[in-house]
């Protein structure tokens, strides 16, 4: 198997598929209330062509995969397309991230799809607040879901927490005590001026105040404990991982913002109207779909992976100012 690596020597294994832009929650960091404009169904690349870019990107080494959206559980069929893909030779970890509204009705499903494990995104423990962040979710549902997805094994189950100061900064300590009550394992983002990101969160407040280091939410969470750090970062990921003492969960931090960590950057992109993109906050991309439907051979679409990854800048430039043009719900978190 040849082993892809880029311009800078970054091993790339990694591939974060966007299955769609659309999400039955309104975040309000992510989306504005009335939604985003929306790409077509012809826009977005169909199953088969999801999976024939998987298959050019297996052989090159590609081996993890990550399902997210906008919210994936919500396009039709999807149970289908986690079965087309842990059926393509050369892929070993596939996940999903979702913010666990579906999950009860479809953990187990998926797991019999073939799904390794999944992500979940859930930014309060209060259920008055939940639904004032997400506009439209309902906590039971999710909760109940992390529990279904526990049960039936698609384990190691993350919650993701975007925290925003003033928002739901005032529960940080609430979600590391799950960690030692509960065995969850907790990942904790710095929040993103991202897309609609930074204006959405900042509906009730002022710019970048909303904005929180993870060098401040280390300092809080000490109130529970020393955190040890621990050597299950599960690969290659951006998060840094550590535990309380006695604790069977994990309390992980993610710093995209304070702290960039592109040095050990592992991935690609695939947007869900086929574009690959070589960096999260980078606006160049390559477009596999017209290569797709003008009937590209596996050669061809190697060849365009090729290029993606050669194209990876070294970092991102978010620190002075730059911004994305496209959405999060579209290029996949
Ligand atoms: N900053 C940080 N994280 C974000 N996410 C969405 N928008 C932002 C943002 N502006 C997170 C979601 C989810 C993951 C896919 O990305 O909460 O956990
Ligand atoms: Fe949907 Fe995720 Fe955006 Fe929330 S953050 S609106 S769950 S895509």
């Amino acid at each position: 198997m040849t082993a892809l690596s880029d311009s800078f020597q970054r091993p790339i294994n990694y591939l974060r598929i966007s299955v769609t832009d659309r999400c039955n929650l309104r975040c309000i960091y992510c989306m504005p209330e009335e939604g985003l404009p929306l790409a077509s169904h012809q826009e977005i690349l169909s199953f088969e062509e999801i999976r024939a870019v998987v298959r050019a990107a297996a052989p090159l080494g590609i081996n993890r995969l990550r399902l997210t959206g906008g919210e994936p559980l919500v396009r039709a069929g999807f149970l289908d397309l986690v079965r087309m893909l842990a059926e393509v030779k050369g892929v070993e970890d596939l996940s999903l991230t979702t913010n666990g509204i579906l999950l009860l009705q479809y953990a187990a499903r998926l797991k019999a799809a073939g799904l390794h494990r999944v992500n979940v995104s859930l930014d309060s423990l209060r259920s008055d607040r939940f639904h004032r962040m997400t506009r439209l979710g309902e906590l039971e549902n999710v909760l109940a879901g992390i529990e279904e997805a526990k049960r039936v094994g698609l384990n190691p189950v993350k919650i993701n927490n975007v925290v925003v100061r003033g928002v739901n900064d005032d529960e940080l300590l609430d979600f590391a005590r799950k960690t030692i009550e509960d065995g969850w394992h907790v990942r904790f983002i710095e929040l993103m001026p991202f897309g609609e990101g930074l204006e959405g969160a900042c509906e009730h407040g002022e710019g970048e105040e909303k904005f929180i280091s993870v060098r401040e939410i280390v300092q809080r969470l000490a109130m529970l404990g020393d955190l040890e750090a621990t050597r299950t970062s599960n690969g290659s990921g951006p998060a840094k991982y550590f535990r309380y003492p006695g604790a069977v969960g994990t309390v992980g931090f993610i710093s995209p913002v304070s702290e960039h960590f592109c040095f050990g950057c592992n991935r690609l992109r695939l947007t869900a109207d086929g574009r690959l993109r070589p960096c999260l906050l980078d606006d160049r991309e390559i477009d596999l779909r017209e290569a797709l439907r003008r009937g590209a051979s596996a050669g061809e679409l190697r060849r365009l992976i090729e290029q993606a990854v050669a194209a990876k800048p070294k970092r991102h430039r978010l620190s002075e100012g730059a911004r994305s043009r496209r959405h999060m719900a579209q290029i996949g978190g």
